[in-house]
């Protein structure tokens, strides 16, 4: 495992070293949020519309699909939803749309600033799956990541043919120390 987390963050940007391993995509995100939220001392959280994270009552909480679906019980009010950034069906197009997507972040940041807190966590897939298999387009996520970098929590999921892996990337300040 040593070996594998070393081969791991060679293939990250500089200062993702810290590697936690989790059984499931829920715990990775779980941990993802506590650590954010430690860090952060805020449970402010950043999401995109129609996202599922797990099923984790912290997860639940913070994915739109169930929050909003069949029994659901509508976001908690530290939960921000974004607009999908969905390039065919979405609010935006054309080539614009990734800076018109991630302005919406930035929106948000600004309300949740202007109440006197701070983010915890942006949390996202980079291809979505809970959204059809939607590759967001480009450019979406460089503000985000510049935006909350220092403070925020990004997550990140990928599945392989049948077997899932979670990923819980901790970005900026809110790395967990070595
Ligand atoms: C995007 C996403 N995040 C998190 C999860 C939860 O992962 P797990 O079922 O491994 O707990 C899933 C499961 O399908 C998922 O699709």
């Amino acid at each position: 495992m040593v070996n594998y987390a070393q081969a791991l963050t060679q293939k990250l940007p500089g200062g993702l070293d810290v590697c936690f391993f989790t059984n499931s995509g829920s715990e990775s995100n779980d941990l993802a949020l506590q650590l954010a939220r430690h860090f952060t001392s805020s449970k402010e959280t950043i999401v995109l519309d129609g996202a599922y994270h797990g099923h984790l009552i912290s997860l639940i909480e913070i994915s739109p699909y169930k929050y909003n679906g069949p029994g659901g019980q509508g976001a908690p009010d530290y939960v921000h939803a974004v607009p999908m950034p969905d390039p065919f069906r979405g609010k935006y197009h054309g080539t614009d749309a990734g800076s018109e997507y991630a302005q919406e972040v930035k929106i948000i940041l600004g309300k949740i600033q202007n109440s006197g807190n701070q983010v915890s966590a942006f949390i996202a897939e980079l291809i979505m799956g809970g959204g059809g298999q939607l590759i967001p387009p480009a450019g979406f996520f460089q503000m985000p990541s510049s935006l909350c970098g220092m403070q925020a929590a990004y997550v990140s999921r990928m599945k392989f043919r049948s077997v899932s892996a979670g990923w819980g990337i901790i970005t900026g300040a809110s790395r967990p120390r070595a």
